[in-house]
């Protein structure tokens, strides 16, 4: 790909603002010579003003999603979007979430502007579990593992039943679930059903991949052993 386009992709700007970075000078090799724009160089060692290039296409992020924001580019309010560099925003591949956290729902959120990969993760047949862990405004029944358990369970609107779902009992308001789709605010739904009502939702874990020390509201880049731990211990 020509460097103007492969820039522009980035979210550096128009094809035009690009050629006039190119114009100024301002794009150069690592060692400060001044690339033009028929150029053909290893893409590591293309800076814009001094500063190596952002990552190329095929960018995968994990996030420790905060409270207050959504997932929607459409939301008014704050989005999640927002957190990142304002570049990464226009960039082409378009750079999305992997499925959606609630407003109200922290924790581990994935992006990346790859495509198949996120139909991958997404794709119920991938079988790529989710860990939650939920506080609740009631003190758990008793029943809760087996019904989440029991590939019956039944959510209003709803067509089909769930896939078995894990629960691990933390404490008597606390519990960790462990599900395998992404249907809409399934979490809160599922104590719903069983009487009760989530009062915090974090999700700590995509497959084998966890947030680990990752403080909220931040996000990094993940590399490809990272993502092929999203996939271990799957079906
Ligand atoms: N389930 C929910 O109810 N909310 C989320 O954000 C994620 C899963």
């Amino acid at each position: 790909m020509k460097l103007v386009k492969l820039i522009a992709n980035l979210g550096y700007g128009s094809r035009k603002d690009v050629t006039q970075l190119f114009r100024s000078g301002r794009i150069t090799d690592a060692d400060g010579e001044v690339l033009y724009a028929d150029d053909v160089v290893p893409y590591e060692t293309i800076r814009v003003d001094d500063e190596p290039l952002d990552p190329p296409p095929g960018l995968v992020l994990m996030m420790n999603k905060p409270l207050g924001v959504t997932c929607s580019r459409k939301d008014p309010g704050r989005v999640v979007y927002d957190l990142l560099p304002p570049r990464y925003n226009v960039r082409s591949p378009v750079l999305s979430s992997v499925g959606r956290l609630d407003r109200d729902t922290t924790g581990l959120l994935l992006f990346t502007d790859d495509g198949a990969l996120l139909h991958r993760i997404i794709s119920p047949k991938a079988q790529v579990s989710k860990v939650y862990e939920a506080t609740l405004a009631q003190d758990l029944r008793g029943d809760e593992a087996e019904l989440f358990a029991s590939g019956t369970l039944m959510l209003e609107t709803e067509k089909e039943p769930l896939a078995p779902a894990v629960l691990d009992v933390l404490g008597p308001r606390h519990a960790r679930l462990t599900v395998t789709e992404g249907r809409y605010h399934q979490v809160r739904r599922m104590f719903a059903a069983a009487g009760n009502h989530v009062e915090t939702l974090r999700r700590i874990s995509v497959g084998g991949l966890t947030l680990g020390e990752l403080p909220l509201g931040e996000w990094r880049a993940i590399d490809a052993d990272e993502v092929a731990l999203i996939f271990s211990g799957t079906a």
